[in-house]
Formats: C-alpha cells, structure tokens, sequence
C-alpha cells in the first residue's frame, strides 16, 4: 500500500504515515499523553515519548535502516525463533518477524485518548523455506501515557505450531553504571555466556557483558535509572520468561550496526517466550505476548 492510501485509510486524529530513514514506511501515532513512531518493516516500534517526557526507547546511531536488516534499537519483534535458528545457522538471528514487511490492518484513538495501530503477517508474507507452516500474527500497538504492545499469534494452519518469541525492548538510560534492574530477585536464571544455571539474588547492576535469560516470571520489572530520576515499568503478559542483555564494550566493537561506546546508554529487557518458556499452538488456537511499558 503507498503512503496516500495508507494516510486516507488509516490516517487522521493523530495518526499519520509517512517515509523514514533507509526509505522504510514509518507510522506515527501521537495523542496528548504520548507519541510512537513504528516501521512497517519488522512490525518495528522505533521510539515512545510520553507527554513532556524524556525517550524511553533506545535507538543505535549506527542501526541500519533496510528492508532485508532488523533495526537495531526500539522494539524488534522476535518470531518464530528466539536467538539462533534450532537447526539452520544460516537463517536469520531471531526469527524473520523483524524483517518483514506488516500490513496495516486497522487504526484509531479510543474516547480515552489511546491511539492504536494493528500490524498483521502471514505466511503469504514471507518466505516459505523460513517456514513452511501457516500462521496469522497480529502487532497491536497503543500509545496513550503508556506504551503497549501485543503480539498475538494464531495457527491457522492443522499441524501444531512450535514457536520462540521475544518482544525485544531496548530502553535508553542515562549510563549503564547508574541503573538496577528490579524484579528478578529469586527468579531461576540461565547466564548464556558461560551456559551455567543459578537463582538471582537481589537485583541487577552491570559491570560486563549482560546476557541472562529468567524463567518463572510473570511479575512487573523495573529499571530504576538515578541518572535519569526514573524508573521504568514493564509489565509483561503470556510470558514467563525474559532477557536482560547488554553487550559491553567487546560485543559491542563486533557489532556492525551498535557503535562502540552505546553500551552505556542501553539495556534491553525483554518479554520473552524463550527457552523452557518456548510455547506450542494447537491448531485455531491463539497465544498473545504482551508488555506495557510506563514510566514513574
Ligand atoms: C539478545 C540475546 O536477546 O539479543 C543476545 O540474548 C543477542 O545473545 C542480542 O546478542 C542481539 O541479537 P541480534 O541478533 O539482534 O544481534
């Protein structure tokens, strides 16, 4: 669909489409409590501000913008696989959701004020050797002083449906060295660098490379930032696991698209179904993963 359609079918009362950076199709949605902007490429939310404040969402400087690249910051969502392919390492890291291209499918404001955008992806979207199942997944996004996404995956198909997912959320602080992630305190914990098991005591502060995966989880998370005098709140849904992960200063210098020094100023805390937490869809049946993201 181009922008003209795009705009007179789904535009209006706050809502608007127009070209972004690499020339991928960005949907703007801003009401008075807060403004999103998200790509139509990889169903990809790039950036939340709430009302007067401060971005919540990381983006990279050096991120690509391309229709065969995920982006790297925002919201990428992670489906059918979470991390590497379980059999093909030459399938795409993460799945291939963050590098497709959605369809809009609907859009509007609530009598209260939330504006919201719904993506769908079907198997007729993407490349059957990725996937030869049929499936029917819906993004919906909402902004309102909060953020809200949902990612509900359906099989459509008569085989059942395996599937990983995680909805990625980058989040920008003030420096690595000034925040503490809250919520996971005696949570089951995979660390994946060394591949060992522990249970977390008390909460996250970081001084290396950060890449854990927590299990039996449900429970709202925080990111308490003294830089920045916030604390972030996510509150996942149809999830009990998640990733907290920051690559420091090696990973980062390997990394094509992340620049250098941009450790400091993210952490990703992630809304997974990953690992133990992987799910099976009978067919017709339906999953939604789902966070709400808000700042206090
Ligand atoms: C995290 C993983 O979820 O994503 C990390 O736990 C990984 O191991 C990171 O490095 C980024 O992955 P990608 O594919 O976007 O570079």
């Amino acid at each position: 669909m181009d922008l003209e359609t795009l705009n007179s079918r789904f535009g209006g009362d706050g809502i608007s489409f127009s070209v972004g950076p690499g020339n991928l199709t960005v949907a703007r949605l801003e009401n008075e409590l807060g403004m999103a902007e998200l790509a139509l490429h990889g169903g990809h939310v790039m950036s939340f501000v709430p009302g007067g404040g401060a971005p919540v969402l990381w983006m990279s400087r050096e991120s690509w913008f391309a229709a065969d690249k995920p982006i790297r910051g925002g919201i990428p969502v992670c489906w059918p696989w979470f991390g590497a392919h379980p059999t093909n390492a030459q399938f795409p890291s993460h799945g291939f959701a963050r590098i497709s291209e959605w369809q809009v499918k609907s859009a509007g404001k609530t009598a209260d004020q939330v504006s919201w955008l719904e993506l769908g992806l079907t198997e007729r979207q993407v490349a059957k050797s990725f996937f030869p199942q049929p499936f029917d997944l819906r993004l919906r996004v909402e902004v309102s002083d909060v953020l809200s996404v949902a990612l509900r995956i359906e099989n459509t198909g008569d085989e059942h449906l395996n599937f990983s997912a995680a909805l990625h959320s980058y989040f920008n602080i003030s420096d690595i060295g000034n925040i503490a992630v809250v919520g996971f305190d005696g949570k089951p914990c995979l660390d994946t660098l060394d591949n060992t098991r522990h249970v977390q005591s008390g909460s996250l502060k970081f001084e290396r490379e950060t890449d854990l995966v927590f299990f039996d989880c449900e429970e709202d998370c925080f990111i308490e930032d003294s830089g920045l005098k916030r604390r972030i709140r996510i509150a996942k849904s149809g999830s009990s696991s998640a990733v907290v992960w920051n690559p420091w200063s090696d990973k980062a210098g390997r990394m094509p698209d992340f620049g250098n020094d941009e450790y400091r100023s993210m952490v990703c805390v992630e809304t997974t179904n990953a690992l133990d937490d992987a799910r099976t869809l009978a067919p017709g049946k339906r999953h939604t993963l789902g966070v709400v993201i808000g700042v206090a």
